[in-house]
This record gives structure tokens, C-alpha cells and sequence, in this order.
């Protein structure tokens, strides 16, 4: 516990979390996100210990080293002190893939999925996006900001501190920009991260049926371009998929994405096998679901990492929505980790697949379903979550120089984080070095 800093003035606060009984720090020698064994490492130190002033993290070791500090010592009254006994604590969680620019639940598709529709059967009758759209376009941008805004609170609530947001309920320019305005009005009240995503290419909308090359022409031309200008995204998606966008479309997106500096990331291979390797070429920090990848996909995608590692594609895998979908088939996680792929969880929070806010339910199911250890979810949820938002330089590990973003779990072992299903058992979350809860 060395290399503490001075205050560099009398208002920098300084935070000192002491005997923390389990810290995973995440720390790894190896270069871009976690791949294959080194996923499973936590770099855990028993009776840990955090300090951080000016909200970045300024050093990371044992309570007794901390507290024998001869720094630490003389500045003792003007550290905040916080006795962690007991307690896990871990890099604040990065969700890397919601949808919160959304007004209400869809019940009438949950009733019908019960009643064993499908959730492609409910969105050609009617269901579905595009029966998210018609509440976005009526609602006014505040409206919209206190909804994503409330569930930017629930998230935090459950550890997570950094939160990838989509547009993509608007599908025409002025609700897309609504919704990415609302994601940025919600992200300035909200203390911890938010990345902003437009998808435009979320779904046709009515009005351009049978008219997809019309409706990419406008989100490439008029959404992407306005959006880059204002600066009101830093990605741009596209879902990719039977009954989606094809491929070509998704490359026209991809192209204008990159035309105008913004970085894309893609829904892919959720409903049905779609091609992967012509993707890589356009750099995407991310390809989500990935519940039909081919051998071809993983192969390609496993080599891309190995070549560079500051130009990776992270697989990010949401299981909550094949669990709410009720389906049966889940992302055959093992096969991509143990093929070198970095691998990344989310909760894709969304009113039609994933109406959940929680990551500690995604970890679990990532456990139960896709056979990941507890401590390569964690790995995923955290570190690979900064690489798939391309954010590792400040999020996602507890190191000298990141953000000090941490969440401090009521738990004795960090495997009963996944453990304790449908409870929560986040204590606190601490952003930027500013305490956020008092349930300690
Ligand atoms: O990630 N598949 C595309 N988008 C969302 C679902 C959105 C919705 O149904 O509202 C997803 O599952
Ligand atoms: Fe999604």
C-alpha cells in the first residue's frame, strides 16, 4: 500500500475502504480482455484494502499495509474511513447492453409467450418493438429521461456503476434523437457512467414495410450523421437478424458509423444463424447474444484477439432474455471462452426480452445455464464489460489510476453473489470515490 498521492486541494476527497474481507481487484498482467483461463482471475486480496482521492483510485493492498502507510497516517482526519468487515468487494459492475429509452412494460406479449407464442410469432402479430414505438414517439423527452433515469437508479442499487444505453424505440429521426437526448438528460443526474448508443436499426418501422434499403438510408444519413454532430452517441447498433436487418444493411451502418467517428456493436445470431466474419473488418467493440455462432464466427473472432489486443471484439452474452423468453437454448459460453473469445455479460434490459435491472440474476444464470464459474461471470460483468465498452482504460478493475467505481457486496464469499438468487445484496456502491448508499 504505497505510491498514496497528496490531495492536490483541500477539496479532493479522499476515501479509505479498510478490511475488506474479500477484494477482487481484477488486476491481470495480460493486455486487453480476458480470454480463455485468465477469466477465471480475479486477482483477489484477502482483508483488502482501497484508497482513492479526486474519485481515482490511488492504491490497492492489505488493511495492515494501508493503515501502517505513513501517508495514510498523517492524513488520517481528512480521509473518510469505511470499515468493509466481512464484506466482498469488487469493481462496480459494467453493463455493456440495455435498452432503457422505453414507457411501458409489453404484458399482452408476456401473456401470449405464456400461452406459447414465440417471440417472432408476437412481433409479426403486432407485438413486439415495434409496439414499444408508438408510447416513445408520444413521450415527452422529460417523461422519457425520468424512465431511463429510474431504472439507472434500480441498476445502481444492484452494483452496477457504468451502463451502456440504446435508443431504438423511436425509429425515425426525431424520436431517435429524443431518446438518446432523454439517455443524456437521465445520465447527468445519475452519478455513475453512461454510454450512449443510437439504434435506429432496431427494428422497420411500420411505416417503411417492405422499404428496409429507404429506412437505412435515413438512419446512415440523417440519424448517424445528427447524432455524431451533437454528439449524443458513442455507438451506433444494429440488430442483425432474421426478421431484422440484413447483413448488407447492417454494413451500410457500420460504414456510415464509421464515416462519422462514432464505434459500432451489433445484436447478432439471437434468432437465427447470421454471418459474422464479414463484420470484424469494421472494428465492433462488441457482437451481443450469439446464441447461433458458427465455428467459422468463433475461429475468426478468437483470432482477431490474438492479433490486437486494443482492437478486440468482446461476445457479449445476455442470458435474461433467453431465460424470459422461456427458451430452452442458452449461448454455448463455454465453447467461446474455451476458444479464446472474450466473453462479456449483460443484462440487456428491455421491455420485450429482459425486463430485469439486476446483474447479480445475470451472473447467476450465466453460472446456472451457460456453466460459467462464478468467478468468470464476475470477470465478464466487470473488466470484459469496460473492453466490450471500450472504457477498460478507466473502468471496470480496482487499479492505481481507474475510476474508483466499486460495489461492496453483504456477502462472506464472492461466490454467493450468483449464489443468493432473486434477493439483493449489494451494501453499497461507491462512484468515483463518493459513497452512494447507506445500507451499511
Ligand atoms: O436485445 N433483439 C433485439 N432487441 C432486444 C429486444 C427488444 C424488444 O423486444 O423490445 C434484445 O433482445
Ligand atoms: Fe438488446
Amino acid at each position: 500500500m504505497t505510491e498514496a498521492m497528496p490531495f492536490r486541494n483541500k477539496n479532493e476527497a479522499a476515501l479509505l475502504l479498510i478490511n475488506i474481507r474479500q477484494l477482487l481487484t481484477l488486476q491481470s498482467s495480460e493486455a486487453g480482455p480476458r480470454r480463455g483461463r485468465d477469466l477465471g482471475n480475479l486477482g483477489l486480496i484477502e482483508d483488502g484494502a482501497v484508497l482513492s482521492v479526486g474519485g481515482k483510485i490511488v492504491s490497492v493492498g492489505k488493511t495492515k499495509d494501508a493503515l501502517g502507510d505513513s501517508w495514510i497516517k498523517s492524513n488520517r482526519k481528512k480521509i473518510r474511513e469505511i470499515d468493509c468487515s466481512g464484506k466482498v468487494g469488487l469493481p462496480g459492475f459494467v453493463d455493456s447492453h440495455t435498452h432503457p429509452a422505453f414507457t411501458a412494460p409489453r404484458l399482452a406479449d408476456f401473456e401470449q409467450r405464456i400461452a406459447g407464442a414465440t417471440y417472432e410469432q408476437i412481433a409479426e402479430a403486432g407485438g413486439g418493438i415495434r409496439s414499444t414505438v408508438e408510447g416513445v414517439r408520444k413521450a415527452t423527452r422529460s417523461a422519457l429521461a425520468g424512465h431511463v433515469l429510474s431504472a439507472l437508479h434500480k441498476m445502481l442499487a444492484q452494483g452496477t456503476t457504468t451502463v451502456e444505453a440504446k435508443s431504438g424505440y423511436g425509429l425515425n429521426l426525431d424520436a431517435e434523437l429524443k431518446s438518446l437526448e432523454a439517455i443524456g438528460d437521465a445520465a447527468r443526474l445519475w452519478p455513475g457512467a453512461v454510454v450512449p448508443t443510437l439504434l435506429g436499426a432496431h427494428a422497420l418501422p411500420r411505416e417503411y414495410e417492405g422499404r428496409e434499403d429507404k429506412y437505412v438510408r435515413i438512419v446512415c444519413e440523417e440519424m448517424i450523421p445528427r447524432a455524431a454532430k451533437r454528439k449524443l452517441a458513442r455507438f451506433v447498433d444494429v440488430f442483425c437478424d432474421r426478421g431484422a436487418f440484413s447483413l448488407a444493411s447492417t454494413e451500410h451502418v457500420f460504414l456510415a458509423a464509421r464515416e462519422h467517428g462514432l464505434g459500432v456493436r451489433a445484436h447478432l445470431c439471437q434468432l437465427s444463424h447470421c454471418e459474422i466474419v464479414p463484420l470484424v473488418k469494421y472494428d465492433p467493440a462488441s457482437l451481443d447474444h450469439m446464441d447461433y455462432v458458427g465455428d467459422d464466427d468463433i475461429a475468426a473472432l478468437a483470432a482477431q484477439s490474438a492479433i490486437s489486443p486494443a482492437h478486440q471484439t468482446v461476445a457479449t452474452l445476455v442470458p435474461a432474455a433467453n431465460h424470459f423468453l422461456g427458451l430452452g437454448r442458452f449461448p454455448d459460453a463455454r465453447r467461446l471462452i474455451d476458444s479464446g473469445v472474450p466473453v462479456a455479460l449483460a443484462s440487456d434490459y428491455n421491455p420485450g426480452t429482459s425486463p430485469t435491472t439486476s446483474m447479480p440474476f445475470v451472473l447467476s444464470l450465466a453460472c446456472t445455464h451457460l456453466k460459467m464459474t462464478p468467478a468468470e461471470a464476475i470477470a465478464a460483468a466487470t473488466i470484459n464489460g469496460a473492453h466490450a465498452l471500450r472504457l477498460a482504460d478507466c473502468k471496470g478493475s480496482i487499479e492505481p489510476g481507474k475510476d474508483a467505481d466499486l460495489a461492496i457486496f453483504d456477502v462472506a464469499d464472492y461466490r454467493e453473489i450468483p449464489y443468493w438468487i432473486a434477493g439483493n445484496r449489494c451494501a453499497a456502491v461507491i462512484v468515483a470515490g463518493a459513497w452512494q448508499a447507506a445500507l451499511m
